[in-house]
């Protein structure tokens, strides 16, 4: 499949390079307001393919993009050490306003990823100017979220992440709700799989948890000032459950007509993934409290969106 990644900044860069490692995608063309940067990008790439596919990496403008299957739209600027995702709305908002149309004149069929932060919102926004239906605009969500959740219960636990279930609902920010009720580490719930380990998930280890999972941002950010790395796997794992169809459950972020009471509001819940988008979404079982939260982050979403003239 061709896919194009616009913004060759860190985000999309990250996100060509382990696409084209895994060679997930047949062709990845970068565009980017700066075209020395984009043409940089796929140079500097391009030189790494021979060492693991045959994926072909180019840059250009957004009549190139004519034939991509997905687009992953990861332009705009990132947080500065301290700033809340949110506090980039306005930025970002301009920039989706100056680019959707260009990339669907040039690929009208592609279903669009949406990396830019503050994702959720601006996957709103992406859908709402592209006209393309919420299962096509898909944000990344918690997707990184959920990666981190279940890394730092597998360290705690002594066992692979790829060993663990859990999933981060609701704003990929500071309002996210960490799956712990649901949570699991092969077929046991991880209390009980800490209790047989002798690790109990005590209310300390849970909170250190939750910090490291809700503030590894803020932290990447103070000693490097940006991240990346885990962001650019995390799209090239969803596009990857596109381009091969296999209806996986990853926790992304689509317009959903009702969430907590909230309507149509974009965050993160598990769906199943595949060649056409979204296919399904599956509302967690969830305990009392982590209702509540949901509830709480989908209406600072909904009120975020609706404080938003666009
Ligand atoms: C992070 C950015 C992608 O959580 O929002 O690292």
């Amino acid at each position: 499949m061709q896919i194009g990644i616009v913004g060759a900044g860190m985000v999309g860069s990250a996100a060509g390079y382990a696409i084209a490692l895994k060679g997930t995608a047949s062709k990845i063309t970068f565009v980017d307001y700066n075209a020395d940067l984009a043409r940089a990008q796929a140079e500097d790439i391009a030189h790494a393919v021979p060492f693991a596919s045959s994926t072909v990496v180019t840059a250009g403008d957004y009549k190139d993009l004519k034939g991509a299957g997905v687009v992953i739209l990861a332009a705009g600027v990132g947080q500065k050490p301290g700033e809340s995702r949110l506090e980039l709305l306005a930025r970002n908002a301009e920039v989706f306003r100056q680019i959707i149309d260009k990339v669907l004149d040039a690929a009208p069929d592609a279903i669009l990823l949406v990396a830019t932060n503050p994702v959720d919102i601006m996957t709103q926004i992406a859908t709402r100017l592209s006209g393309l239906p919420p299962q096509r605009v898909i944000g990344s969500g918690t997707i990184l979220d959920t990666a981190r959740f279940r890394h730092l219960i597998g360290e705690h636990l002594g066992v692979s992440a790829r060993s663990i279930h859990a999933y981060v609902l609701g704003e990929h920010g500071d309002s996210e709700v960490l799956g712990w009720s649901s949570a699991r580490a092969g077929t046991l719930s991880i209390k009980e799989f800490g209790a047989q380990m002798r690790v109990p998930l005590t209310a300390g280890v849970k909170a250190r948890i939750d910090d490291g999972v809700r503030n590894a941002a803020y932290t990447i950010i103070n000693g490097k000032g940006a991240t990346w790395y885990g962001i650019g796997a995390g799209l090239e794992r969803l596009l990857r459950a596109i381009t091969r169809d296999e209806q996986t459950v990853l926790s992304v972020s689509i317009v959903t007509p009702k969430v907590e009471g909230v309507n149509d509001v974009a965050l993160s819940i598990p769906r199943i993934v595949g060649a056409q988008g979204v296919v399904a979404d599956l509302f967690p079982e969830l305990d009392d409290g982590e209702h509540e939260a949901l509830g709480a982050s989908a209406r600072l979403l909904k009120q975020t969106l609706d404080a938003l003239d666009y």
